[in-house]
């Protein structure tokens, strides 16, 4: 299953949040897992209260790590304190929240592929959108294939276009929308990111028959994993590499 589609550049399962639920989401141990399951891995970029992208999945801190309060108004050296793991299990207590760009650096490191979600708080598209694909597009600079962009903010992919416009980008949905292909054309993206239960066979042939990479999260049972790559998906995200890889 992990084998390259003609078109699609990348490997063809992706961990999502890293290395998903073997290890705690968003954290540089979840690379080693995607690493070691041989699959690319799917992130989430929000910006801290100086401005620096860190890999997080809400706009607060309090379920993944042991601090409090929103990650817009929290400060870089508070961040770098913060435990990101023991929340998921102890061998994994000590586990920091990481930077883009050490994350950047780490899977360059161990050629993984990678999806970078812009993933805003709440107002701050633009900025997360410039800073996240300029960040990007510097740390792998010369790396083939580069890091795709995905967001389910439309104004952050238009900033990332004009940021980074060496970067393919996806639209990210929940379902496919009635205009996806206005919209998709009007953004300029390479690629459709839809949920894996609000897709069915004729989508997948429109999206694809429209020259468009689809990219479907987050399935995580192997049947119907095998079910989508038939449709022509080109890529799952799944919370079970070890299945589905
Ligand atoms: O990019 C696919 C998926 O990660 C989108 O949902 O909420 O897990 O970031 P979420
Ligand atoms: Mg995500």
């Amino acid at each position: 299953m992990s084998s390259r589609a003609d078109d699609w550049p990348y490997a063809r399962v992706f961990a999502h949040r890293c290395g998903g639920a073997l290890a705690p989401e968003n954290t540089l141990s979840g690379l080693a897992v995607a690493h070691r399951h041989r699959c690319g891995v799917e992130f989430d970029a929000m910006l801290s209260a100086d401005s620096t992208p860190f890999l997080i999945h809400d706009e607060t801190l309090e379920r993944t790590t042991d601090g409090r309060g929103a990650m817009a108004e929290t400060r870089d050296e508070a961040l770098q304190r913060l435990d990101a793991g023991g929340w998921f299990g102890p061998s994994f207590a000590g586990e920091p929240l990481p930077t883009l760009a050490e994350t950047g650096r780490r899977c360059i490191e161990l050629s993984l592929d990678v999806n970078i979600e812009i993933k805003p708080s709440a107002g701050v598209d633009e900025a997360t959108a410039r800073i996240v694909s300029r960040l990007a597009s510097e740390l792998w600079r010369g790396c083939r294939p580069p890091p795709l962009l995905s967001s389910f903010s439309e104004r952050a992919l238009e900033v990332a276009a004009q940021a980074a416009p060496g970067l393919p980008r996806g639209l990210l949905v929940t379902a496919i929308p009635s205009d996806w292909e206005a919209r998709c054309s009007r953004l300029d993206v390479r690629a459709l990111h839809v949920h894996a239960g609000r897709l069915d066979r004729a989508q997948a042939r429109a999206v694809k028959g429209a020259g468009l990479w689809l990219v479907v999260y987050t399935e995580n049972d192997p049947r119907a994993a095998r079910r989508l790559f038939d449709w022509g998906v080109d890529c799952v995200i799944t919370d079970r590499p070890d299945l589905i890889c």
